[in-house]
């Protein structure tokens, strides 16, 4: 037990942190950088596709309160991140904060969970993604064949010209849907094509990520402030629509929890909160950033305010644009964008959608290699998914390697069973992550901290119990594949990492901490 708790000390964190050479990740990003390295990992599928079935559903209008109360939630954890990433500016994030405050065994369980959040939030974004790829070559006159265009099993029906999911018409056309074409989706070539071209970006270098990342940030806040813009403009000549679309604003319940009414409120964060999702990447980038200690709060907090404005401004818009009844579809921002009357809206809104989740999955697929690097290196994995290329200074084999599965997950799984996972392996970083923060606050209050979370331990035990809340709010299929998930998990630990473990190798020199070894 002594082993399993066994914590990395923290100065040889901080001197792993402070290495350089070619055999290190390039330090080349600064606060702009890491901005829009989080904007670009967290504006994507969330508000481009989850906002209007949210609205419809569970929220109405009060949508917009489902945004503040899912932004305050991650308020909580990103404070505590960003006393992280600034104290341990590593790459390997949760997961190395876990292993310096709460022992290795807690690491190994973050740094397998973290694969939930980064590689299947990466998959769901590609299968959202593809959707929209589609969408925008069928106006094109490009049509994908029904077969590679879904999860294997998923039906499709050919439905005004177009192949659409059975699942995804109202349930009218459905029965109409009988008459209509068929054809059974064997997997999703578009998904997979979006995260191996990811992949190969990836691994040619970390400024050249930055730089494409930059360029589809600018692009995808533009298309919403343009909405935004729009938006707010019709509103003003012709407010008494939008009055009556906001009116009730918190429809009432329809007898079952989460549909509307306060439920439906707290329901629409639980599941509006996979917007938010993907600041926490800012921190996989610490060991790339030229001025960690100053500049990963600014990126992370930074990142979590501009998104936290712009989805309440857009959802503000769009539910005065459209009533709520009418925003169950898959492109509820090209829907509100042709209210206005503007006949490049919609494409313009696809536009940015494409490129809002080419960049998703861009930092999260980089944040996965960025924490198997560094477990690596711990000696948790094996040896080759640490090797950085001399040349392009990248990670290129985890790179590939991790590329190549998620590109196979995003082709075959459905995007809700990916999502759920995402969801559930991001909330159970959080907590870890909170609960470190406030386990080292006591362990070290002697270490100089760059940043420090205002209000611990509130900070910490809200970030916790709003991370835990939302994760029992999880069906419970989901609770099964990441409890399978983690016995896997340990499993490898137990058979591979255990033993080649540099932490315990170096507890039979004397040189590590155990639990018992410091105040
Ligand atoms: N926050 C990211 C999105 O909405 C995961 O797509």
């Amino acid at each position: 037990m002594k082993g399993l708790l066994a914590k990395k000390p923290l100065d040889v964190m901080l001197a792993e942190a402070s290495e350089t050479g070619e055999h290190t990740l390039k330090r080349a990003l600064g606060p702009v950088s890491l901005i829009t390295l989080g904007i670009g990992a967290v504006i994507g599928t969330g508000i481009f596709v989850m906002t209007g079935p949210v609205a419809a559903t569970a929220a109405g209008p009060a949508i917009v309160l489902s945004f503040i109360v899912a932004g305050i939630a991650c308020v909580f954890a990103g404070l505590c991140y960003a006393e992280f990433a600034a104290l341990i500016p590593i790459a390997g994030s949760s997961y190395s904060y876990a292993y310096t405050t709460l022992g290795e065994i807690v690491a190994w369980v973050i740094g397998w969970a973290l694969v939930l959040e980064y590689a299947f939030g990466a998959a769901t974004v590609a299968v959202g993604w593809s959707g929209y790829v589609t969408s925008l070559l069928e106006d094109l006159n490009i049509r994908i064949p029904p077969a590679v265009s879904g999860a294997p099993g998923t039906t499709l029906v050919l439905y005004r010209g177009r192949w659409e999911p059975l699942a995804a018409l109202e349930s009218e056309i459905r029965c109409a849907g009988a008459g209509l074409p068929h054809a059974t989706a064997r997997f999703d070539l578009l998904a997979l094509l979006g995260i191996l071209l990811m992949t190969a970006i990836l691994v040619k270098g970390i400024k050249e990520s930055a730089n494409v990342n930059t360029a589809i940030v600018i692009a995808k806040v533009s298309v919403l402030l343009i909405f935004i813009g729009l938006g707010i403009a019709f509103l003003m000549g012709h407010f008494p629509l939008g009055a009556a679309h906001w009116h009730p604003f918190i429809p009432p319940n329809k007898g079952h929890f989460g549909e509307f009414g306060w439920s439906g409120v707290l329901r629409g964060a639980g599941i509006i909160f996979f917007a938010y999702i993907g600041f926490d990447a800012v921190s996989t980038a610490a060991q790339e950033a030229s001025r960690p200690q100053r500049d990963m709060p600014i990126g992370i907090l930074g990142t979590l305010a501009i998104c936290t404005v712009l989805y309440i401004l857009v959802a503000i818009v769009l539910t005065g644009l459209v009533s709520y009844t009418r925003l169950n579809v898959a492109d509820p921002i090209a829907v509100g964008v042709d209210v206005t009357g503007v006949r490049w809206g919609s494409f313009l809104v696809k536009i940015g959608a494409i490129g809002g989740l080419t960049s998703t999955m861009l930092v999260m697929l980089l944040g996965q290699s960025r924490v198997f690097y560094t477990m690596a290196r711990d000696g948790l994995l094996w040896s080759w998914a640490s090797k950085i290329h001399p040349r392009l200074r990248t990670p290129y084999i985890s790179t590939t390697g991790i590329g190549v599965c998620v590109a196979l997950l995003a082709a075959t799984l459905p995007i809700s069973t990916l999502a759920e996972l995402t969801s559930i392996g991001t909330l159970f970083a959080f907590t870890i992550v909170c609960a470190g923060v406030w386990v080292l606050r006591r362990e070290r209050p002697d270490l100089h901290r760059p940043f420090r979370a205002p209000w611990v331990p509130f900070t910490p035990i809200m970030g916790m119990a709003v991370s835990l809340l939302m994760m029992f709010a999880l069906h419970l299929l989901t609770w099964e594949v990441f409890l399978t998930w983690l016995v896997i998990g340990l499993g490898v630990y137990f058979l591979y990492s255990r033993k080649h473990s540099k932490v315990q190798q170096s507890i039979h020199t004397g040189e590590a901490e155990t639990e018992v070894s410091r105040p």
